[in-house]
């Protein structure tokens, strides 16, 4: 049995690049004296009696292009500790216990977590409760503020921009407004940066409530200019000033909601109110499917890396996170629970602004 080994986890909802992150710990950690465990189903693969795989350079050397993760992943499960924007849970009981003699069984010293908020905000919670924790952030949302980028974030913009590119050539031929909606939850990022790499007229956040008279105006206007297609990027947590989220409801186990729907409003919306005829898309979960873009491959890469430099640091209790291009990390209290949202002074909104696109807010 190696001296000391460290566990690796993936949690929440995929994205792609978690297997570059898996990749990079594992060789890291082989150069650090350190063998991987590989816990399967996120925390869950953790509880008695565990569910883990050793794992080798050879077996991992060629799952970077792979989306997904090798290991599985758990969104909600026996040690969800946060829901929606900020309700707080405690662990349940005996999932200490459990966890705790897992790792003392492998003779694992600590835990790398590979998770978005709520999955840092359990590593957090598992931290205080004396269990060795290092987190990854992973999103494709991009909205943890310790951190500029998360990967999975530009594999799901470069969806969102592939899709645009095809639904403009349909628009077009039918001289119909496309309403496209994308994942992002209460961020506005992919919608952002997706909506002005795919040529969108208007775009519609949810930091910035919208206004369905200035989104038909809007349309409008794009028609009176002589454009045969108008394309709307909506995202998924956006809302007019007077109305709130769309959801699907809460998905029957943590309570946490389910958004989606907000397409097919303003679709309808934008059809009744200028008569231009309006279809709509949801891009849903394609936006975290395939392969990873070269960025998030290497961004993963740098992540996993990192997470290793921490362990190597003894440095317990840190995210790793990226600032002014390098990769660094902050220690946990700073990170969880605090959420990236788009502002209005926001350099890129500006910048779109001055193209020409319209987030409809009454600005
Ligand atoms: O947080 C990532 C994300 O893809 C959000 O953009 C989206 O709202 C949510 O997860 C979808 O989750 P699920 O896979 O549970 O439907």
């Amino acid at each position: 049995m190696a001296e000391k080994r460290v566990g690796v986890l993936t949690c929440g909802g995929d994205c792609p690049g978690l297997n570059a992150v898996i990749r990079a710990i594992v060789y890291a950690g082989k150069n650090a004296g350190r063998e991987i465990v590989g816990f399967n189903d996120g925390f869950e693969g953790l509880l008695q009696p565990s569910r883990f795989d050793i794992l080798q350079t050879k077996a991992t050397e060629d799952i970077m292009p792979l989306g997904g993760t090798i290991l599985g992943t758990t969104n909600k499960g026996h040690f969800v500790t946060k829901v929606g924007q900020g309700d707080k849970l405690t662990l349940a009981d005996g999932v200490l216990e459990q966890t705790k003699k897992t790792l003392s069984d492998l003779n694992v010293e600590g835990l790398i977590i590979i998770g978005g908020d709520g999955s840092l905000t359990t590593a957090y919670d598992l931290f205080k409760a004396g269990i060795k924790t290092i987190g990854v952030p992973k999103t494709i949302d991009n909205d943890l503020s310790a951190t500029a980028i998360t990967f999975g974030f530009d594999s799901a913009v470069s969806v969102v921009v592939d899709a645009l590119d095809r639904l403009h050539t349909t628009a077009k031929s039918h001289k119909r407004v496309m309403v496209v909606e994308v994942m992002g939850r209460y961020a506005g990022w992919i919608a952002l940066h997706g909506g002005l790499a795919g040529g969108a007229d208007i775009i519609l956040i949810p930091e910035l409530p919208f206004y369905y008279e200035q989104v038909a105006e809007a349309v409008k206007k794009s028609t009176a200019s002589g454009s045969l297609n108008t394309m709307v990027v909506v995202a998924e947590g956006a809302h007019a000033q007077d109305a709130g989220i769309v959801t699907k409801g809460d998905d029957g186990k943590s309570g946490e909601f389910k958004l989606g729907g907000i397409a097919s409003q303003v679709a309808r919306r934008i059809e009744d109110m200028t008569g231009r005829e309006t279809r709509h898309v949801v891009l849903g979960h394609l936006q975290r499917g395939g392969a990873p873009t070269a960025l998030d491959r290497i961004l993963g890469t740098r992540f996993g890396v990192g997470a290793i430099e921490l362990v190597n640091k003894d440095l317990w209790g840190h995210m790793v996170s990226y600032q002014n291009y390098l990769v660094g990390s902050v220690p946990f209290a700073e990170a969880v629970s605090k959420l990236k949202q788009v502002t209005d002074d926001n350099q890129l909104v500006r910048m779109c602004r001055e193209v020409g696109i319209d987030f409809c807010d009454q600005h």
